[in-house]
């Protein structure tokens, strides 16, 4: 029984604690103190409210930006200073030696963030991040084999054609679907999550996720310094996550020695054909590279983490997009059937094949433009800059604001509706005014996303073979008829989306 004599004690304890980090957060240093603030109040609100990412950027971010494309936001436990003109955005992901990504390990050690993501390269600068990098650039440029995709939409396909007409909740289905893609792909591993919608790598990844998204660590991270319950689960979930991950890695590593004890070599010339954990386990066996094994699980976690969510919530938001809008979704059809032929059965298209799906990549990049994944990218000054009228001094937090570039009506007329012709053979500056670094879905300069193309290719494929099979719309009673709710700001996605499959063959 708990002593009722110590309540006020805790209570007094908890309510200094709160006071302080709220006069932390509220305080910003002098020298950023004249560059318009986000009202971090009014944030922290609207975040904990699950205000809609439209009415974040609406009444939250839009007006501190207004002026001068600069402001400065709490987040994460920092004051970051945000840009969201593509001229500033260009300064602050072009040079990389001033802007550079933030150390996780000296911001982040004791939270479940750092624990799980690791200080895999996404968080490297310099000479440790090229090394790395280059152990893992020849599992990223090869052409992607579209068969391993297709296979998985075949299991998606199926599924859904259970569903018989009824709604059908399709953010953790998508998610489902792109962790089988990314296990075929990268991990030559069939997680089996489409046909179980109770499989326990998917439950596993998100328990670790929905702890790391519970909303006052967004903005106190260190919180998990305490003992709190979620953070005993957290480590507990992390542990069986690990012990996986490793599983794969030994699994594939001691292959790879036996191969290279015996003499032989894999056949590089069909390398699209070889999943990327082997690829990077033969760069790392043939190199004689000296990254050690938690460097390796590190940076599989970042493909696991980057691969999954980021293209599932992309193809959810696509869905919504073609639900909401059937011209462009008989449009979709219509190329998908030119170029795929119009027989009754799914057909998997190949790499050739998808150069000639135009129009659905014109829709995947708008998407990307209207409803990027990731709404902000970080870095840390290195070295002291002059930027938008603003001098940062080292250490100082700087954010490109994705979001707010690419919905910016100087480059994007009616940002909010969605068009695919704006990325069109024939640019209509009416639609697109195509300024430099307006589209930055993936990031830019030397730090660009890895995993873009593989991305695009996933989704093609995925969409063009959906939208042969079936029609799909919204419930008649769909908040998403009326607008939009989205859920976490940092990695996005519609909310309770729920969506009508009918097949057409
Ligand atoms: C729609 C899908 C995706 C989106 C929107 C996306 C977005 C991004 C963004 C914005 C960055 C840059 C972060 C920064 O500048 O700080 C990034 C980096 C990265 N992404 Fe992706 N990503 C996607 C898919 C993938 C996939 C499928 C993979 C791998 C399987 C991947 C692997 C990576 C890696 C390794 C980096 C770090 C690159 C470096 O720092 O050198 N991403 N991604």
């Amino acid at each position: 029984m708990l002593d009722i004599s110590i309540l006020p004690v805790c209570i007094g304890i908890l309510t200094a604690l709160l006071t302080s980090l709220g006069w932390w957060a509220l305080s910003p240093p002098a020298e950023l103190r004249h560059i318009p603030s986000v009202s971090t109040l009014k944030f922290m609100w609207y975040f904990i409210s699950n205000k809609t990412r439209e009415e974040l950027h609406r009444d939250v971010f839009e007006p501190a930006l207004k002026a001068s494309g600069v402001a400065k936001v709490w987040f994460l436990g920092a004051w970051i200073v945000m840009f969201s003109e593509p001229e500033l955005v260009k300064k602050v992901l072009v040079d990389i030696n001033t802007f550079q990504k933030y150390n996780i390990g000296e911001r982040m050690k004791g939270t479940i963030d750092y624990d799980f993501f690791g200080n895999s390269f996404f968080f490297m600068n310099g000479q440790e991040w090229r090394h790395q990098r280059q152990i893992v650039n020849p599992a990223f440029h090869r052409s992607w084999d579209t068969t391993k995709v297709g296979i998985v939409a075949k299991d998606l396909i199926e599924f859904l054609e259970k569903s018989k007409k009824e709604p059908i909740e399709v953010v953790t289905l998508m998610h489902r679907t792109a962790l089988d893609a990314l296990g075929r792909i990268a991990f030559d591993f069939d997680f089996g999550a489409i046909r179980d919608p109770t499989n326990p790598y998917y439950r596993l990844y998100m328990d670790i996720m929905d702890i790391m998204r519970i909303p006052i660590r967004r903005f106190f991270p260190q919180l998990d310094k305490f003992p709190f319950p979620y953070v005993k689960r957290g480590i507990k979930k992390m542990a069986e996550f690990d012990e996986i991950i490793y599983k794969m890695v030994n699994k594939k590593l001691k292959e790879a020695l036996k191969r290279k004890e015996l003499g032989i070599s894999l056949n590089m010339e069909d390398r699209s054909k070889l999943d990327l954990l082997t690829l990077m386990i033969e760069a790392k066996v043939h190199t004689n590279s000296d990254s050690t094994d938690k460097q390796f699980r590190d940076n599989l976690m970042l493909f696991y983490i980057g691969g999954h969510d980021t293209t599932s919530n992309s193809m959810s938001f696509i869905l919504m997009e073609l639900a909401r809008n059937q011209e462009i979704q008989e449009l979709a059809r219509k190329e998908a059937t030119e170029v795929l032929g119009d027989e009754p059965k799914d057909i998997v298209p190949t790499p050739e094949q998808l150069k000639s799906l135009k129009y659905i990549d014109q829709i995947i990049k708008e998407n990307q433009r209207k409803n990027p994944i990731m709404s902000m990218v970080s870095r840390e000054v290195a070295k002291p800059v002059e930027i938008g009228g603003c001098v940062l001094k080292p250490g100082v937090m700087a954010g490109v604001y994705m979001y707010g570039v690419q919905h910016n009506p100087k480059y994007y007329k009616d940002p909010e509706t969605f068009d695919p012709d704006r990325f069109g053979p024939n640019p209509n500056p009416d639609k697109y005014n195509r300024v430099p670094f307006s589209w930055v879905p993936f990031g830019g300069g030397a730090r660009q996303c890895m995993g873009m193309n593989f991305s695009m290719v996933e989704q093609q494929v995925f969409i063009s073979m959906l939208v042969r099979k079936f029609k799909w719309s919204l419930p008649e009673n769909s908040p998403f008829l009326r607008g939009q709710k989205t859920g976490h700001f940092e990695v996005c996605y519609p909310k309770d989306l729920e969506i009508i499959f009918e097949p057409i063959y």
